[in-house]
């Protein structure tokens, strides 16, 4: 036993997404969970600030960051991993399934530059793999059904959930994604509940459940069986799929839905730069209606 790992969250609220910084006490390795870029969508400026914070309190502690590690490729933020990577030498992990994600979306963003293979990626990880992070042991489960190629991250007590679960207040995120699964995702929730009960769970979003005034993202799998509003235990798959898919019908695009997969899918890489030097995000459109005669 390597004791517990010491864990630092991180949240980003123009996104409502929770990083993490989780670090082996006796080796001082960590392994930063699904960082963020600070994008802003209207000015087309990122920068850095986010991740500089996560990379000064890794520094102020001593710690050497081995791994930056995505639960998914986000449809709601950038990833900040290239830059950890870029700073630490970190590896850039990624569930193995980010493959069928990247042969989704080429060519939805007519992404020519893209490999489908991962192989932007320094590690896909399978089902099952373990990895070091120090003395603790980090395991790779995984979870599809919010996107095909989901991950929740074990470390030792711990588990870093990605979307697939939410606040037991809040419930689960959305299944309709291209390749999402309102099925796989029960399925996944339903493994993840068969794990001690006592472990904690730490989520990647949270944006404040009906009557809570306070940002929470860390729970237990008791908790979670007991209470979550979508998916406690007794909830059938078929009455979750009827739940989850009606939600879903509902909710319209993310605000950054269109540039963060492009960019995530590439591992947190911008598209190349164009003749003049710039890089540009691709925003494809549809048009409906009448607004088929403006071309
Ligand atoms: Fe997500």
């Amino acid at each position: 036993m390597s004791g517990q790992p010491i864990i630092q969250a991180f949240f980003d609220e123009p996104t409502n997404t929770i990083s993490y910084l989780v670090a082996d006490r006796s080796t001082k390795h960590a392994a930063v969970i699904d960082p963020v870029l600070d994008y802003d969508h209207n000015a087309g400026e990122v920068d850095t600030r986010s991740v500089e914070a996560i990379l000064r309190m890794a520094e102020d502690a001593g710690y050497t960051i081995v791994w930056t590690l995505e639960t998914h490729a986000h449809a709601d933020h950038l990833s900040g991993s290239p830059y950890i990577k870029a700073k630490t030498g970190a590896k850039i992990g990624i569930g193995e399934h980010i493959k069928e994600v990247q042969r989704i979306f080429r060519p939805v963003f007519n992404a020519a530059d893209l490999k489908t293979d991962g192989s932007d990626f320094d590690h896909l990880f399978k089902d099952g793999e373990r990895v070091n992070i120090g003395e603790l042991e980090a395991e790779a489960i995984y979870t599809p059904g919010h996107t095909p190629a989901d991950i929740t991250y074990k470390v030792e007590d711990a588990a870093f959930v990605g979307d697939t679960l939410f606040m037991p207040d809040y419930g689960t995120a959305r299944a309709d994604f291209p390749g999402g699964d309102a099925h796989q995702l029960y399925r996944s929730i339903r493994r993840l509940m068969t794990l001690p009960p006592e472990t904690r769970l730490f989520i990647c979003h949270d944006y404040k459940a009906p009557g809570r005034d306070h940002y929470a993202w860390e729970t237990t799998v008791a908790e979670e069986r007991e209470k979550n509003v979508h998916v406690k235990d007794g909830v059938t798959e078929e009455d979750f799929v009827a739940m989850r898919t009606a939600r879903d019908a509902k909710l319209s695009a993310p605000r950054l839905l269109l540039p963060s997969i492009q960019v995530n899918i590439r591992a947190g890489r911008f598209p190349p730069a164009e003749a003049n030097g710039v890089r540009y995000l691709t925003i494809p459109v549809k048009l409906r209606g009448g607004a088929e005669a403006c071309v």
